[in-house]
């Protein structure tokens, strides 16, 4: 520790400390507008200006250093406050009073406040440019921006989407997107950052504008006027007291907005924010707490809030009546479903019904869909849709390590100073967690490598891009782990103490050659070697992979292959190390913890250990079924060899997103009763024979589990939409109509039993989830989480790893002379999965109104297809029709497919192989033949959409090209000291 004297008291701080950040912490007021603790020094305001020893220094980009006598109130230091204040207010209109950020945390608002600013006396100047609106969810006023440079800061070093700079060298200088681009043409990925760090209402979400004030929604003409008059009494009245009218207005705000933390409900990074409303008008989604995202979000958890106020939403029970559905109440909706679910148990047993959870819902409601399923009706058939794309990850971690979970945070990612990213487009499906990647990159020397079949965002940024043959991951992956091994450069130390099976598992390489890595997946032998060295080398290396390695048929095998060689490089236990398999919902981990799974009970806890068994017997009272259930996939099977009768699926659009989909939806037509709950009529309701209206994870409370094993709370934002009701609400009552006699009035008292039963939540409660307090499990039952696993052993017996040989089989449905082409699939940043929700989210659909195929240009050359031109593809199990966009993102023979459509599901193409460890389909291994069609259409993506963009990678705002302008001085004339952000 060091020691600073501030204003005279003499303050601890750590040797590292930003000055500014002592000063705040220790309960000193400073002006600042540019500093955001997580954007770090930024250097353009110059408001933070303290004395030191009779010169100026800024506060925000100074170390503290031992001996330090600071003042902050100086008459040196005040003058320069005030004077570099004044430079802003030249550039701003303080307009408080009718502006939709007058919220109480305008940082020109409350700075003109805190520096007593009565009259300005550099006046405003307006600049040459119009209010851009041309983005669907944001707008630029550049009158009203300070060119505080936070944004760019933010694009170019949070995001890293490198859109945003500022033409320091202009005579009107403004932010600029692509270097002049309009907002809506530019490479802009509407992540938000930006608007989000905005000190003032130069950038504002479109929500807000005319929404949030009382007098904010006049027409433009009376706004105008309205400012004229404030303008004009300030030199008589000064700002003082037109600040306290502004003030006054934004008292009366915060009595009609709420603002209450929620979780983002797409994606498994686990963003959370404040979600701001006005009756059920959403106003902004504002990210500054999130444990896992801080500042942080992509479009979807941004602005992709459309579905909740959807016209389409489901707001009562229907009843299948022969080819149509009827409107019918709660009552008699709950009446039936109980009555056929007994039916159909007295006739043909318990294992004739099965259950579907969902990966949208919480916590909670996926222990009480596996707690109905076992204790209510007696059956163990219990899924949910981590079996089509996580489940192989957590085989290979449970063979290897013991807890099928990320083995450490997005921290550790971030520290690493090697990530290597195996079939996962991060920048799209796990957007938030690829800005943690993509900043440790460009800022901070980590190594990137990337093995993909398409060159995607993380490919085009890494130092080293892999193309292996579709589905050879395991291949060469083992290779590399012979190859460390064979040369000395596996970690025999960490090997020695922590893993068993080192011997049969060397043996188990000898087929693993670097030539028949190379011959196999088509990646030249010399970089399979430079790979392996860029390992050896490495002191910290996270691996992370997602749907391009488990949808394979050895999806299991190669993420085992890929636990494998973590553990020759002891690449566990220390930060900045580990597996990271990216989960894809946002609590597709937490429904598989919960035990919605046919052989586990929650808490990976094995449905035949006798002992497991009685302790959730005693729990509940009931006798519990001891044969594992069926998955999701064998469910189907069932279903069409007539095994199957009832079916109860929560949320989830399984006719669109499994496998072979025309097979599955044939297999729901035979069901003898089907009750679909969602909030919308998704295409699986059309099987359904009752449709209940459940809620948005906006309306109602509960936990979700992130990707890295956090636990979140979320609270309810808005009431329930009238006729539908929070899912976990409607499978208590159908438990209870079925005679289960659940009483629970909240959801922290399902969580409190799940801790009660479960030794990996023993420590889990709602107390300590409160606000933006988070566990990541496992939690002891004093509370104590784990944010890296394995700190001190392995989760088996004797706490050692378990080095798992795997072999090499080879994918199925590979290509031939009548399916020839390779056909991959996957997420898009804009849509969620399907769509079911993003496509309710009006600028989501200006911007990627569709999906496609992406078609490489040599093949689109050698068939005369451009981009527009409509084929179709004809695979094995199905067709579709659907429009080419012609890129280089994919190569030769292989096409690309995003997932979103309801109209043209990529899953009508794929098949029904699985892992056989899992059941997971092997999407991903998929041929097709294509057919170009006669009809050229638009191209499937806009010109609007950010791909067309050019962005204009820069070192964060540039400063010091600001300092350079023959019309800058340092105000006061006295800064000495200017230190840049490292
Ligand atoms: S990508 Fe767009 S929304 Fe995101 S920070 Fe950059 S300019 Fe802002
Ligand atoms: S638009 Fe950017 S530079 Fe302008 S005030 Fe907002 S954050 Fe600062
Ligand atoms: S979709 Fe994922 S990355 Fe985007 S805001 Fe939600 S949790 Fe964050
Ligand atoms: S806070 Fe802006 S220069 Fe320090």
């Amino acid at each position: 520790m060091v020691k600073v004297a501030i204003d005279g008291a003499v303050q601890e701080a750590q040797p590292d400390e930003l000055l500014i950040d002592l000063i705040e912490r220790t309960g000193h007021t400073i002006s600042h507008v540019c500093y955001h603790p997580q954007l770090g020094p930024v250097q353009t305001c110059d408001t933070c200006m303290v004395e030191e020893n009779g010169r100026l220094i800024r506060a925000c980009s100074t170390r503290v250093a031992d001996g330090m006598a600071i003042s902050t109130k100086s008459a040196k230091a005040s003058a320069a406050q005030v004077e570099a204040f004044d430079r802003i207010l030249s550039n701003h209109l303080l307009y408080c009073t009718v502006c939709d950020n007058n919220n109480g945390n305008c940082t020109v608002h409350n700075t003109t406040k805190l520096l007593a600013i009565e009259h300005q006396r550099i006046p405003f100047r307006s600049k040459p440019y119009e209010v851009d609106n041309t983005n669907p969810f944001y707008r630029y006023d550049p009158d009203q921006c300070i060119l505080c440079g936070r944004c760019v800061e933010a694009c170019q070093n949070v995001e890293v989407n490198e859109t945003l700079s500022i033409n320091w060298e202009d005579p009107n200088p403004r932010v600029l997107w692509d270097g002049g681009s309009t907002i809506g043409e530019s490479s802009c990925v509407s992540c938000g950052h930006c608007v989000t760090v905005c000190p003032c209402n130069a950038l504002m979400e479109k929500t807000m504008l005319g929404h949030a004030g009382f007098l904010t929604s006049l027409r433009k003409s009376a706004l105008s006027g309205m400012i004229d008059v404030v303008k004009g009494v300030e030199p008589e009245t000064g700002y003082g007291t037109i600040l306290q009218v502004s003030e006054a207005e934004s008292a009366m705000r915060s009595h009609r907005v709420r603002k209450t933390k929620t979780v983002c409900t797409y994606c498994g990074v686990g963003c959370s924010f404040d979600v701001w409303t006005k009756d059920r008008h959403i106003l902004k989604v504002a990210p500054e707490h999130g444990p896992a995202n801080g500042i942080s979000t992509c479009v979807k958890g941004k602005f992709g809030w459309g579905h909740i106020n959807s016209e389409d939403r489901l707001a009562t029970p229907l009843i299948r009546e022969g080819d149509k559905f009827r409107k019918a109440s709660w009552d008699e909706t709950f009446t039936l479903v109980a009555r056929r679910l007994s039916e159909i148990k007295a006739i043909k047993g318990p294992d004739s019904t099965a259950f579907i959870s969902s990966s949208k819902c919480t916590n909670e409601e996926s222990y009480l869909m596996q707690k109905l399923a076992r204790a209510v009706i007696g059956t163990n058939n219990v899924d949910n849709c981590s079996r089509y794309c996580q489940s192989p990850a957590t085989m290979g971690l449970f063979r290897t390590v013991g807890y099928g979970g990320d083995s450490g945070s997005i921290s550790d990612v971030q520290k690493a100073d090697l990530v290597l990213i195996i079939g996962s487009n991060t920048a799209e499906s796990h957007p938030v967690i690829a800005t943690r990647v993509k900043s440790s990159h460009k800022l901070d020397g980590q190594k990137l490598i990337v093995s993909d079949l398409r060159e995607h965002e993380m490919a085009r940024r890494a130092d080293l891009f892999l193309h292996p043959n579709p589905g050879t991951d395991l291949f060469w992956l083992s290779a590399i782990s012979r190859y460390l091994l064979d040369n000395s450069l596996a970690d025999t130390n960490f090997l020695d103490q922590w893993a068993n099976g080192l011997e049969e598992y060397r043996k188990s390489l000898e087929p693993f050659t670097m030539e028949g890595a190379s011959r196999t997946s088509g990646v030249p032998e010399e970089t399979l070697k430079t790979v392996a060295q860029m390992i050896s080398k490495a002191e910290r290396m996270c691996i992370l992979w997602a749907m391009g390695v488990t949808q394979h048929t050895q999806g299991s095998d190669t993420s085992t292959a890929i636990s494998n060689l973590l553990l020759i490089t002891g690449n566990y236990m220390r930060p900045g190390t580990g597996a990271y398999p990216l989960r894809g919902h946002n609590n597709v981990q937490g429904a598989s913890d919960h035990g919605a799974m046919p052989n586990m009970l929650p808490g990976y806890q094995s449905v035949d250990d006798p002992d497991v068994r009685q302790r959730f017997e005693t729990g509940w009272k009931v006798k519990l079924p001891s044969a594992k259930g069926l998955d999701n996939h064998e469910m189907v099977e069932a279903i069409h060899k007539g095994k199957l009768k009832a079916m109860y699926l929560i949320g989830e659009e399984m006719s669109i997103v499994d496998s072979n989909a025309n097979y599955v939806g044939d297999a729901f037509a035979k069901l003898d009763f089907f009750v679909v709950q969602d909030i919308f009529f998704s295409n699986t309701c059309r099987y359904a024979d009752v449709v209940l209206p459940g809620a948005p994870s906006l309306e109602k409370e509960g936990t979700f589990t992130s990707t890295e094993r956090r636990i979140q709370r979320l609270y309810q934002v808005l009431e329930p939409l009238e006729g539908s009701q929070p899912d976990w609400k409607i499978t208590q009552e159908i438990a209870n109509r079925l005679g289960a006699g659940w009483h629970y009035q909240h959801p922290s008292e399902i969580m409190d039993e799940i801790a009660s039963l479960t030794p990996m939540f023993a420590g889990v409660n709602y107390e300590r989830l409160a606000g933006y307090k988070s566990l990541q499990w496992p939690v002891a039952a004093d509370g104590t989480d784990e944010p890296l696993l394995y700190t001190k052993r392995f989760a088996f017996p004797d706490g050692k790893a378990r080095l798992f040989p795997v072999s090499w089989i080879g994918p199925t449905d590979q290509p031939n002379s009548e399916f020839d082409l390779h056909l991959n699939n996957g997420r898009l940043l804009e849509h969620f999965h399907e769509g079911n929700l993003t496509y309710r989210t009006e600028g989501i659909r200006q911007k990627t109104p569709d999906t496609f195929v992406e078609v490489s240009p040599e093949l689109a050359e050698e068939r005369g297809i451009q981009s527009g031109t409509w084929v179709q593809l004809i695979s094995r199990y199905g067709q579709v029709r659907v429009r080419a966009l012609v890129t280089d993102r994919v190569q030769g023979r292989e096409l690309y497919m995003p997932m979103n459509s309801l109209e043209s599901p990529v899953n009508r193409l794929t098949s029904s192989h699985t892992d056989p460890v899992t059941n997971t389909p092997a999407y991903k291994e998929t041929s097709v033949h294509l057919n170009v069609l006669p009809e050229v259409g638009e191209s499937p993506l806009p010109r609007s959409n950010s791909r067309f963009g050019h962005p204009t990678p820069q070192n964060g705002v540039e400063v010091e090209r600001k300092w350079k302008r023959p019309d800058y001085t340092p105000p006061g004339n006295g800064l000495v000291q200017l230190q840049t952000k490292k």
